[in-house]
């Protein structure tokens, strides 16, 4: 495919959140597609710090888990020069306050996200806090999308009704403001593999079930394969001509980090039941540890070198935040609020 000019080149933000580490089913879910997003669009994608602080946080470990989300990503393949860090744009959160008066409490206590996560809360400690943050958190997520003006926001099945509450809001902005300023930003659905838990099959691979349920990007060859060894295949109760959960996820693992010559006749045999797990695994650990070999040299070096990679990750949140504080002060302007003259 060849690369359209940039003049022509349609925006693409995306967004993820400094909790836990780069594990395979982030990985596959979302950030390959980012790398290959960027040959073909205008891409910039943030690291989101102010949405970490929905959640109890560590005030000591935040810009820690920052760099270390950014060294990840940058080792996969994510050019630091597409990258931002949401906290060095204070204008995201500047623009959030003037969306929250633009979006009703009713739809915003629609959104299933914040039911799911505040439930989750509330399950393990009926006195838990819940902050107004995570309530009002999609439309933070309004203002990182709408402040960049994107056309398309590479995201999973889950986040369509944060896309949608963007689309809102950019609408009732351009009715109150009568011009049609904002884009109305799409959802960029890719097709992507998705990777279950190791241990538990049933759930999707995250960071928060805990350390056995996922295998982190930069991990040692050894522990690899032993987290891969100790992967739930089938308890048994499997009928013949099916394939277990379990299985079928190690199978998508495969065809995910690029193939095996075996493939076919592994799934062959495990219809049939025949199928040696130990083989099987044997495969996934060596197409994994092969896939993340180069991931893991890079991050290395990243690592010796960090302060060039931080300043090259702040130099390039400047140049983001210059679009961020032109449409501040464009909608400052539209919407009747006084600009800070510069
Ligand atoms: N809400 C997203 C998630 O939980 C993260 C996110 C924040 C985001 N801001 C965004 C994603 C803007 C896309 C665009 O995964």
């Amino acid at each position: 495919m060849t690369t359209p000019p940039a003049t022509i080149r349609k925006q693409v933000l995306s967004a993820i959140q400094p909790t836990g580490n780069l594990h395979l089913g982030r990985y596959f879910g979302a950030i390959q597609n980012w790398v290959n997003l960027q040959h073909q669009y205008d891409a910039v994608y943030g690291i989101v710090d102010y949405h970490a602080m929905t959640m109890p946080f560590d005030p000591k470990g935040l810009r820690d888990q920052v760099w270390n989300l950014a060294f990840d990503l940058i080792a996969v393949g994510v050019e630091p020069d597409n990258m931002f860090i949401q906290s060095l744009i204070p204008e995201h959160t500047e623009l959030a306050w003037i969306f929250n008066c633009l979006s009703s409490y009713g739809e915003v206590s629609r959104m299933t996200q914040f039911k799911d996560k505040s439930q989750q809360i509330n399950d393990k400690d009926k006195d838990a806090f819940i902050s107004t943050g995570l309530f009002t958190y999609p439309v933070l997520q309004a203002a990182d999308i709408l402040i960049y003006r994107a056309d398309y926001v590479p995201v999973g099945k889950d986040q369509e009704q944060h896309l949608e509450l963007s689309r809102n809001i950019a609408q009732r902005f351009n009715q109150v403001v009568g011009q049609d300023y904002f884009v109305l930003p799409e959802c960029l659905f890719t097709e992507v593999p998705k990777v279950m838990s190791t241990a538990d099959p049933t759930k999707k691979m995250s960071a928060s079930l805990g350390p056995k349920h996922h295998i982190n990007v930069f991990s040692d060859a050894e522990v690899i394969r032993k987290q891969i060894k100790s992967a739930v295949t089938d308890s048994g109760d499997t009928p013949t001509g099916q394939v277990s959960q379990g299985v079928e996820n190690l199978f998508s693992l495969v065809k995910a980090a690029g193939g095996h010559p075996e493939l076919a006749s592994f799934r062959e045999q495990a219809m049939d039941g025949t199928l040696q797990y130990g083989k099987l695994k044997g495969a996934v650990a060596d197409v994994i540890i092969e896939m993340t070999n180069p991931f893991r040299e890079k991050r290395i070096a990243i690592v010796e070198d960090k302060k060039a990679y931080q300043e090259r990750v702040a130099a390039s949140s400047e140049v983001v935040r210059k679009k961020a504080q032109k449409t501040i002060a464009e909608v400052k302007d539209l919407i009747g609020l006084m600009n800070v003259k510069m």
